[in-house]
């Protein structure tokens, strides 16, 4: 599997690029180049991500992402610094090279995916298989394979054209799974689409995820869709990273007060789980067979989100217990320890400083 690194990258575009890296290194900012007619449209990003992971990278229009990903490819020379990808330079390869680990290891998804309108679904999503000069049979067969895994049997031999807009973005990633590719890059590939067809490319990618575990660099200006997909969420602003984290640290800890606002229209209730808030077992503590056979308390899973803990709650017992996968208890949320949670929302007033009243009492009340 693979790991992937960003070492500092810069992207300046304009005459004299690298002297504009000289004067982002000396703390000039964006501005300051722009007047003099260059744009920094990736400032010293560097992050890592490792094998299997989903690592999205989020930020208004503008703000550096497709410069990013391009130069993650090497699509996009970097102006400074380095894309390290299974423990090779990929900036340091002479094009040839390059192209082969761009045909072989690397996939792109983008948002308007171009399907050929000439060749029927099977060819357009066995298409990369093709550049790689794979053998017609074996290309066939692992292009059904990835349709059937974007659930599209049966549509095989249709055209495009007689597919949905969800659908045809699905041949697109039936496309990049077929090359088996380790490294998916995925920009807006989601964004064009309705809103519930959008949830279900999401649902499938994670379901996807969960056996293939490639590295996935997925764009987006989402921020609901990037606390769905993310393991690891980098917000972007002005072509600098400004907080890598999972979607709770970029939640509950927001770096500065740009995050901070980027997510106050954020769900938190939805994005938190049972078991990021619970107080962990002890050692030797087990489930309260009586109490939950009683009702005094409700058995939730880890991956429960929080919005769903205040119907358990709501007939007056005091804490929830957190089940792991073989029915084990592996923690508990007591009552408070929720509304406490609740009143960290920056919908409520007095952040700091101890547990605030709520100012929306009737969040607390019929939150669930
Ligand atoms: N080839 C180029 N030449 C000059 N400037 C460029 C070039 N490509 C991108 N830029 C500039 O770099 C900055 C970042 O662009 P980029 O496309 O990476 O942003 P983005 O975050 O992907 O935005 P969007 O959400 O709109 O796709 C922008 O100011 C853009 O105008
Ligand atoms: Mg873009």
């Amino acid at each position: 599997m693979s790991r992937l690194q960003a070492e500092h990258l810069y992207k300046v575009f304009g005459r004299q690029p690298e002297d504009g890296v000289r004067k982002l290194e000396g703390g000039a900012d964006r501005d300051e180049l722009r007047a003099e007619g260059t744009t920094a449209a990736v400032i010293d990003a560097s992050f890592t991500v490792e094998p299997g992971q989903i690592f999205v990278v989020m930020g208004l229009s503008g703000s550096g992402k497709s410069t990013l990903l391009r130069m993650l490819n090497g699509l996009l020379e970097p102006t400074a610094g380095r894309v390290m990808f299974d423990d090779q330079d990929l900036t340091a390869l002479n094009p040839r090279d390059l192209r082969a680990v761009r045909s072989r290891k690397i996939s792109m998804v983008f948002q308007h995916f171009a399907l050929f309108p000439h060749r029927s679904v099977r060819d357009n999503a066995a298409y990369g298989l093709e550049v790689q000069g794979v053998e017609r049979e074996e290309r066939t067969r692992r292009a059904n394979e990835a349709l059937e895994l974007c659930g599209l049997a049966g549509w095989e031999d249709s055209w495009p054209d007689e597919l949905s807009g969800g659908m045809q973005q699905r041949v697109g990633l039936a496309r990049a799974l077929a090359t088996d590719a380790d490294l998916l890059l995925m920009d807006e590939s989601f964004s064009a689409l309705d809103p519930l067809i959008r949830r279900d490319m999401q649902d499938q990618l994670l379901e996807l995820q969960k056996t293939l575990k490639k590295t996935i660099v997925f764009i987006t200006h989402d921020l609901n869709e990037a606390m769905r997909l993310g393991d690891q969420i980098a917000v972007m602003r002005d072509g600098r990273i400004v907080q890598t984290g999972t979607g709770e640290d970029i939640l509950v800890r927001p770096a500065n007060d740009y995050v901070r606002r980027f997510v106050e229209d954020v769900d938190r209730t939805r994005v938190l789980t049972a078991g990021s808030i619970m107080e962990k077992a002890k050692a030797g503590q087990t489930l309260d067979k009586k109490k939950v056979a009683d009702g005094d308390s409700a058995s939730v899973t880890a991956e429960t989100p929080v919005a769903e803990l205040f119907g358990p709650l709501s007939d007056g017992s005091t804490e929830i217990e957190v089940t792991g996968e073989n029915g084990e208890l592996i923690g508990v949320v007591p009552r408070d320890r929720l509304l406490s949670v609740l009143a960290e929302d920056p919908r409520f007033d007095e952040l700091e400083g101890g547990v605030p009243e709520p100012r929306d009492a009737k969040v607390v009340k019929s939150g669930a």
